[in-house]
């Protein structure tokens, strides 16, 4: 970089390790991520902390592991490049915890109470009462976000609130004493809900309707073969509805062949195709789009301790990060006591 090239605006972004990735979080986030990774500085955050506001338990716990190396091969297979982009575990980042307890100061409870996300997530886990914990999950976030200082995060539907906590954190720290922090703008994906395979609920693994970044292709095969389709259609012949269709959906979003889905859409609307054939036609177009994702995924399994090494490199590049932004933030409030330096 010469001295003419401004420096680049930075993304946070990233997932609880609650499990593998799937074609809702591939256009939900993931898609912007990789093709962004040039344009912005990219810090992608293994959030396990947060998994902790509903599930504090030691058997979770230990799943931890095991899940974040599988959530990075993700990462690292739909195209994520290591070299360009920092992938790094929040638990290992002790600056998290600091500015999380500088941010508490600076929001409501009222304003937390009111966001709808955290009810929802409560009652999933069949909680009795607000932990703590779980109310501060936006807290949690902004300190995330605010460590890079980042400009902008890409996240789905469900997140635009606690990007919105985010950002009045950073107005009002900035305010009460100086301009240290952006105020970052969420970025959605062109399809924020991808329905599941149930053609019902959005695509979930709790819900066991989704389609894996990871699933063989023969898993894929037999998941889109059981798919709801057009429920008003029960003859090849009749007219099909194209709207509202999971079927054609998955289509529009993943048939790299935009000729194929015209025409099939076509054909379908007229009653001149069957679900099968249109069926047949998706499998073939997500194998198509799973594929290279697959040859990327082994080629990294294949080096033993590379996906750990990443992490490693990554995290220690975020804390960097980090603690020149607690300097910053220290500086800015007046409690850098450099009188006390030798404490
Ligand atoms: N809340 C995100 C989720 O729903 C995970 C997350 C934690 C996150 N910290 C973040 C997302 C910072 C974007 C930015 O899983």
């Amino acid at each position: 970089m010469n001295d003419r090239t401004p420096p680049r605006q930075r993304i946070l972004t990233g997932d609880r390790p609650t499990g593998d990735l799937h074609l809702g979080h591939y256009v939900g986030s993931l898609k912007n991520r990789v093709l962004l990774q040039d344009e912005y500085e990219c810090f992608f955050i293994i959030a396990d902390l947060h998994t902790l506001t509903t599930k504090p338990e030691a058997e979770a716990i230990r799943e931890l592991p095991s899940i974040i190396r599988r959530l990075v091969l993700d990462y690292l297979s739909v195209g994520i490049d290591p070299e360009k982009s920092t992938i790094f575990v929040q638990s290992l980042v002790p600056e998290t915890y600091e500015l999380n307890l500088l941010f508490e100061m600076l929001v409501t409870v009222p304003r937390l109470q009111r966001l709808p996300s955290l009810k929802d997530m409560a009652r999933a886990a069949h909680l009795q009462a607000m932990p703590l914990g779980l109310l501060g999950y936006p807290v949690l976030q902004a300190a995330d976000i605010l460590l890079p200082r980042a400009h902008l995060v890409p996240v789905g539907k469900d997140n635009l609130g606690h990007v919105e906590v985010t950002r009045e954190i950073a107005r009002r720290f900035n305010q009460l004493y100086r301009d240290v922090f952006p105020e970052p703008d969420a970025l959605m994906g062109e399809i924020p809900t991808l329905v599941g395979i149930d053609g019902k609920q959005k695509m979930s693994k709790s819900l066991d309707n989704a389609i894996f970044l990871c699933d063989a292709a023969e898993t894929v095969r037999a998941k889109v073969m059981r798919m709801y389709t057009d429920p008003t259609r029960i003859h090849p012949t009749d007219p099909g509805h194209v709207e509202g269709n999971p079927v054609f959906d998955y289509h529009f979003a993943f048939n790299d062949d935009r000729a194929e889905v015209e025409e099939l859409a076509e054909r379908y609307r007229a009653g001149r195709v069957g679900d099968v054939e249109v069926k047949k036609r998706l499998v073939a177009a997500l194998n198509r789009f799973l594929d290279p994702i697959r040859e990327r995924r082994a080629s990294y399994e294949a080096t033993p301790g590379l996906v750990d090494q990443i992490i490693v490199t990554g995290t220690r590049r975020a804390r960097a990060e980090a603690a020149l932004t607690m300097r910053l933030v220290r500086a800015a409030m007046g409690m850098d006591y450099g009188w006390l330096k030798e404490a």
